[in-house]
């Protein structure tokens, strides 16, 4: 492992990646590829460690020729492929960019690696490892057991099913091709760096702006949440020591329903920031109108990774939470660039106006305020 690409490394988990692989390892080379959609920003790469090992191209994964010649300029031996759209809920009003990105970019990446690994006489070092989610395998019941990686793929939504076909284009290439191949699964994420359209930096952000916390359905849903770092952790514990043709499961080993969550990041915003007029916070919680096709639960087994590698999450959620709530205190520069940069307050009032929690989008957006101890 020399000269890694990693695609969509602008965005939450990629950008985590980044740091910790230049930190980690630092004499590989990164590239990163990255469109810089919505989802993406160069605010997230502010800081790097040895940024004389890392190289910005800007381009789309569905772009054959450039795929292909990043690959060829940088000696690519590594692929570590985080690019996607990941939202469910614009997966719902919007799928046709879904289909583009996770199915026809990754089969674009994958025949780009292809050619240039038989075109180099499939040397063994050559490695493609795709990054996916538990939500292929669809809605768990209550009490059924957790996902494995042997459990049948049942998607729900556009952005899962969308998921699902890149997994099948990988194994397809493995087995096909010989490609050499490794993918993870993994559960919901959350940690610095995470675009507030997901649960959990949205709820910080609108409790701090004293703004309705709209949790779907009866928010009983339950995730199985694992702070970005040991996501990291896995991905490259896989790069380094994981089978070839393999996929392993990564969780966080905490599962709480959707409602404990928000009601956890209130309590945590009242004590670290007990002068706020939204004191306490959970009286913000509105409940609105449910997700279409909203899984009720996911869990992953992680047993595998865990006695084949060694691998376990390090971040029990009280931790992790804390840790994510005083990141999002600590970087109002960062909020306040993400939100001007993109269009997210359209997102929000698209997403939110329609749904019972009728005041969500109507106040103006304002910042968190100074940077905290
Ligand atoms: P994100 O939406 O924060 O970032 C996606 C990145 O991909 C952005 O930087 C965006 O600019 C880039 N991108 C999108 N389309 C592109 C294209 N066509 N070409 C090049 N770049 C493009 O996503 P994330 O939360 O960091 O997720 C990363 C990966 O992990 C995804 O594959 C996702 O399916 C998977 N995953 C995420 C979670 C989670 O909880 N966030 C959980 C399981 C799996
Ligand atoms: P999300 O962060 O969108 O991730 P995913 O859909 O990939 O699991 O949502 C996590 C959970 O939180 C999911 O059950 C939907 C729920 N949710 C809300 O209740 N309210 C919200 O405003 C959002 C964005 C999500």
């Amino acid at each position: 492992m020399k000269n890694i690409l990693v695609t969509g490394g602008a965005g939450f988990i990629g950008a985590n990646f980044i740091r910790h692989l230049l930190k980690q390892q630092p004499t590989v080379r990164v590239v990163n590829l990255d469109a810089l959609t919505y989802a993406g920003s160069l605010e997230n790469l502010r800081d790097l460690p040895a940024t004389d090992h890392y190289t910005f191209v800007q381009g789309n994964i569905c772009d054959g020729t450039t795929v292909a010649a990043v690959l060829r300029d940088h000696n690519i031996d590594t692929i570590v492929h985080f690019a996607a759209e990941s939202h469910v809920d614009r997966s719902i009003t919007g799928p046709g960019q879904f289909i583009q990105t996770n199915v026809v970019g990754t089969y674009t990446l994958l025949e780009a690696a292809r050619q240039t690994w038989s075109s180099a006489g499939q040397p063994p070092a050559f490695r493609f490892h795709h990054v996916s989610t538990d939500e292929v395998f669809g809605s768990l019941l209550p009490q059924a057991p957790a996902f494995t990686e042997a459990h049948p793929y049942d998607p729900s939504s556009p952005y899962s099913a969308s998921k699902a076909a890149s997994d099948h284009l990988v194994r397809a290439y493995a087995r096909t091709y010989g490609l050499p191949v490794t993918i993870t699964n993994c559960s919901n994420n959350y940690g610095p760096y995470q675009f507030p359209e997901k649960l959990i930096p949205l709820m910080i952000l609108n409790a701090l702006n004293g703004r309705p916390l709209p949790v779907y359905g009866d928010g009983q849903q339950v995730r199985d949440w694992l702070y970005v770092e040991d996501h990291c952790e896995a991905v490259l514990t896989v790069l380094q020591r994981g089978r070839v043709g393999e996929t392993y499961n990564v969780g966080g080993d905490n599962q709480p329903a959707n409602l404990e969550i928000v009601q956890q990041i209130c309590a945590l915003l009242d004590e670290l920031r007990p002068a706020s007029p939204h004191v306490p916070h959970a009286g913000l919680i509105k409940f609105v109108t449910d997700r279409p096709g909203h899984d009720r639960r996911y869990a992953m087994d992680i047993t595998k990774i865990r006695r084949e590698l060694g691998w376990e999450p390090r971040h029990p959620l009280s931790r992790g939470l804390r840790q994510t709530v005083q990141w999002y205190l600590a970087h109002g520069d960062w909020i306040q660039a993400i939100q001007h940069q993109h269009e997210y307050s359209q997102w929000i009032a698209q997403n939110y106006a329609h749904r019972a929690g009728d005041a969500v989008a109507a106040k103006p957006l304002a910042q968190p305020g100074a940077k905290s101890s």
